[in-house]
């Protein structure tokens, strides 16, 4: 039953469903073998798997004979088999081969739905929505994966949340407090918010804990007492359905959202440091700064993985307080969580 004290922001935001003529990152790119992956999508359950010609395929996660999950069978050619009784599902959805068909029978006309899909970056990226539009948009850019330039470390993000929840915390610099330790920023200031119906800008100005400008500054991910502080711009912003970050020139984080339901979101964080200042580097062979970049993947994970506990442990609070008393109104002083919940709003609910 909804209560009628409630505003109607208060009470749909944190049931809002996603836009899905966008493109969603649902896994990464190493992820996906031959051994197909469940994965689910805003309700939807979606198997995923590469054929044997290297390309990556998402079907709907249901053999259409008897509906089990199409994601327990294996990768024949570039098809599904169904572990039940062996239906074979083309990239394309339709069944292509019952292995106990009859000479006088016909293969059954069931096409089950599948999705465009793309490996972009490190990460298979699906479309949800109307596949003509597919081909206009464009997965978020995440330029710096390949460049040799950039360190990247990725954490998973899994919260018992709605996706809300989980984007205001990343547009709300202001929660730097909960991270003591592992804070890589102190006293933001939010000076300027950009707003359109694909996005929301906030410019912070802060102060950095991190400097990348000795080659072993990178020490300063694992050892706290290496970092000092000096003032940078931090700039957040959520590009629908995503979220970017840059913390002065050395930082760059993306997070990839993968909204799963009302209460549960995956999300991919990516945090990439820069090796720009570092032009002696630049100058040795492409193969050397190649083992330099592939060695040093993920050597902020301790720190990644550190925050990201200790934001979802509040984001989850934050969704139960609401499920046991949704009538208890929050009192927000950032004004660019009011611009993140009219986009979701927007973009859920195009006009
Ligand atoms: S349920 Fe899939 S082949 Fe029978
Ligand atoms: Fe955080």
């Amino acid at each position: 039953m909804q209560n009628p004290s409630l505003t109607s922001q208060q009470r749909d935001i944190r049931q809002t469903g996603i836009n899905p003529n966008h493109w969603y990152a649902v896994a990464r790119s190493r992820e996906v073998t031959t051994n197909p992956i469940a994965v689910t999508l805003w309700h939807q359950a979606i198997a995923i798997y590469r054929g044997n010609d290297g390309k990556v395929y998402a079907l709907e996660d249901r053999c259409p004979h008897r509906q089990v999950k199409l994601s327990h069978g294996r990768v024949v050619d570039n098809n599904l088999e169904c572990a039940y009784h062996g239906w074979r599902i083309a990239g394309n959805g339709e069944c292509v081969d019952v292995p106990y068909l009859a000479t006088n029978q016909k293969l059954p006309n069931c096409k089950i739905r599948h999705y465009p899909i793309r490996e972009q970056d490190g990460f298979v990226w699906l479309f949800p929505g109307d596949r003509n539009l597919a081909t206009q948009l464009q997965p978020l850019g995440l330029p710096e994966w390949d460049h040799l330039n950039y360190i990247a470390t990725v954490s998973i993000i899994e919260c018992a949340a709605h996706y809300s929840y989980l984007i205001e915390n990343l547009m709300d610099m202001y929660h730097g407090h909960l991270h003591q330790s592992w804070q890589a920023w102190a006293d933001p200031i939010l000076q300027d918010i950009y707003e359109d119906e694909g996005r929301v800008d906030a410019h912070y100005q802060a102060q950095s804990y991190y400097k990348i400008d000795k080659i072993w500054s990178i020490s300063q991910l694992f050892f706290p007492a290496l970092r000092r502080l000096h003032s940078e711009p931090l700039d957040v912003s959520y590009i629908y359905p995503n979220w970017t970050s840059t913390l002065g020139n050395d930082f760059k984080i993306y997070c990839l959202f993968c909204p799963i339901n009302e209460l549960k979101t995956r999300a991919y964080l990516i945090h990439f440091t820069s090796l720009n200042a570092f032009w002696r580097l630049h100058k040795l062979p492409v193969a050397f700064r190649k083992f330099v970049k592939n060695s040093l993947f993920g050597s902020a994970q301790k720190l990644l993985d550190g925050l990201v506990l200790q934001d979802v442990q509040m984001i989850e609070e934050e969704q139960q307080a609401y499920l046991a008393h949704p009538e208890q109104k929050n009192h927000e002083l950032n004004r660019a969580l009011a611009s993140v919940q009219k986009l979701i709003k927007i973009q859920a609910n195009p006009s």
